[in-house]
Formats: structure tokens, C-alpha cells, sequence
């Protein structure tokens, strides 16, 4: 698939470095410095490049928006149409200083971004973990039970999208329905910052749902 990144700090970075391992074609974008985008491209190899939003949007089977709330109006004006793309969004709808949600019960992130691109298909994936848990995830892929990761859309096809996205990364996806449900993924993400930010242990953590019947 051809992926473009848009937002290239934490969690782009490494989620793009990680669909460039498994095969497919990432365009880097959104960053401070170029050098950073021509960086992370070359160490991610295979057919990955960095690009401005623009490319790294237009061309794309998928687009992983990977920014801070207050950057979604920049990147989405320098991002251009989005119409018919699956939008995988990460992104937090956080204040400045990164400790409280701003939207969250009667909406989400996911939603408002949604109103903001109506034409896009917009799927919540990946936002429910810490960055720093993604590589060890990719490299544990091959261990039997893998950590879960739930996500949610719209629409079937998109969703299909982001769930090879979420196996390639190395998680169990769990679908939980329709966009709006992101408004309890947003919250529960809060729950998993405290135990990777302030709980002893560290951030290298994910999480795992199992049924016993
Ligand atoms: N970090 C996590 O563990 C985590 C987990 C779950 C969800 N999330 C959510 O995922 C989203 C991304 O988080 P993150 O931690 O990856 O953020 P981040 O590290 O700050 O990355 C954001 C990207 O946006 C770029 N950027 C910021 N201002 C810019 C500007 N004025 N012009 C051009 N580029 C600019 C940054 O550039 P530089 O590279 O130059 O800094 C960086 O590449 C957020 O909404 C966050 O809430 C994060």
C-alpha cells in the first residue's frame, strides 16, 4: 500500500518506519525540518520518502494523521483534498499542554476530525497505545498472543485497511464500531498515559483483551 504520514514526530515516525519494514511504500511529511523527513525515510528503507502533506497525501491508499489537536487545521489545509481517502488518525484531541481532553463524551477526536474532512474515510487506530511500546510490539509479532489494538470507522472497507495496518504493525485488531465509539477509545487512552507516565513499570506497555467462557 502507499502510505503517507502526515505528522512525523512520536508516533508517525515510528508507525511509518514500521509499515515501511513490512513492505509497504511511506511517504514521511509534516515535520519542522526537512532533514528530519529525508532522515527518518532513510532509515526506514525500503521504498520510503519524505514528501510535503500534499504528496504524501495524494497518491495514498491511506494517510496517518499523527499530530497534535492544535496542528489538525495546518496540516489539513496543507494536506489538500482528502475526499474518498482512508484517514487513519492516531491524534488526541488534547490541550496545549498535553493533560486534559477537550472533546471527549458527546464527541470525540475522531468525530470532529470527520466533520472537518466529510469526504475522507476516517478510521481511529493506533491512538491507544504509547510510541514507545510500538517496535517492541513489531518485534514480539511472531509470539502467539499478541496485544490487542481496538479501532473504529464507518465504513467496512476502510476498516479493512487498518486492520492490515494494525496486524502488519503487530497487534490483534478489535473492532468496536462505529466512529463514535472513539468517544470512550479517547478517555480509555488517558487511562493507558497514566499507567505508561506515572505508574512505575514504563511506557513500553500495551494492552490485551481475552474472553473466558
Ligand atoms: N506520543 C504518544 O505516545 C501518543 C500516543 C497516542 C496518541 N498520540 C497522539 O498522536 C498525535 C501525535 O503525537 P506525537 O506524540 O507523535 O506528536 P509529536 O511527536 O509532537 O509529533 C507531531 C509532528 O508534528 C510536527 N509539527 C508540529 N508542529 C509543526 C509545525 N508548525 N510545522 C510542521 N510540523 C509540525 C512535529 O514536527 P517535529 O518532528 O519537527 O517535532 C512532529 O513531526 C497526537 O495527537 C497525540 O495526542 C500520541
Amino acid at each position: 500500500m502507499r502510505i503517507g504520514i502526515l505528522g512525523s514526530g512520536l508516533m508517525g515516525a515510528k508507525l511509518g518506519s514500521i509499515f515501511a519494514r513490512a513492505g509497504h511504500d511511506v511517504t514521511f511529511s509534516y515535520a519542522r525540518s526537512e532533514d528530519k523527513l529525508e532522515r527518518l525515510a532513510r532509515k526506514a528503507g525500503g521504498k520510503a520518502k519524505a514528501g510535503t502533506p500534499r504528496e504524501a497525501a495524494r497518491d495514498a491508499d491511506a494517510v496517518l494523521l499523527a499530530v497534535h489537536w492544535l496542528r489538525f487545521d495546518d496540516v489539513l489545509a496543507q494536506a489538500g483534498d482528502l475526499s474518498g481517502k482512508v484517514v487513519i488518525t492516531c491524534s488526541l484531541p488534547m490541550n496545549a499542554d498535553d493533560t486534559e481532553l477537550v472533546v471527549a463524551h458527546s464527541s470525540s477526536g475522531a468525530e470532529e476530525l470527520a466533520k472537518r474532512i466529510p469526504g475522507a474515510r476516517v478510521v481511529a487506530a493506533f491512538g491507544t497505545v504509547p510510541s514507545e511500546v510500538l517496535f517492541g510490539v513489531h518485534a514480539a509479532r511472531r509470539r502467539a498472543k499478541r496485544p490487542s489494538l481496538v479501532y473504529c470507522g464507518d465504513e467496512r472497507k476502510a476498516k479493512n485497511v487498518a486492520v492490515r495496518l494494525i496486524r502488519d504493525a503487530g497487534f490483534d485488531p478489535i473492532d468496536i464500531g462505529p466512529l463514535r465509539l472513539a468517544r470512550y477509545t479517547e478517555p480509555f487512552t488517558m487511562l493507558i498515559a497514566r499507567l505508561a507516565y506515572e505508574v512505575k513499570g514504563g511506557p513500553e506497555l500495551a494492552y490485551r483483551f481475552e474472553r473466558f467462557r
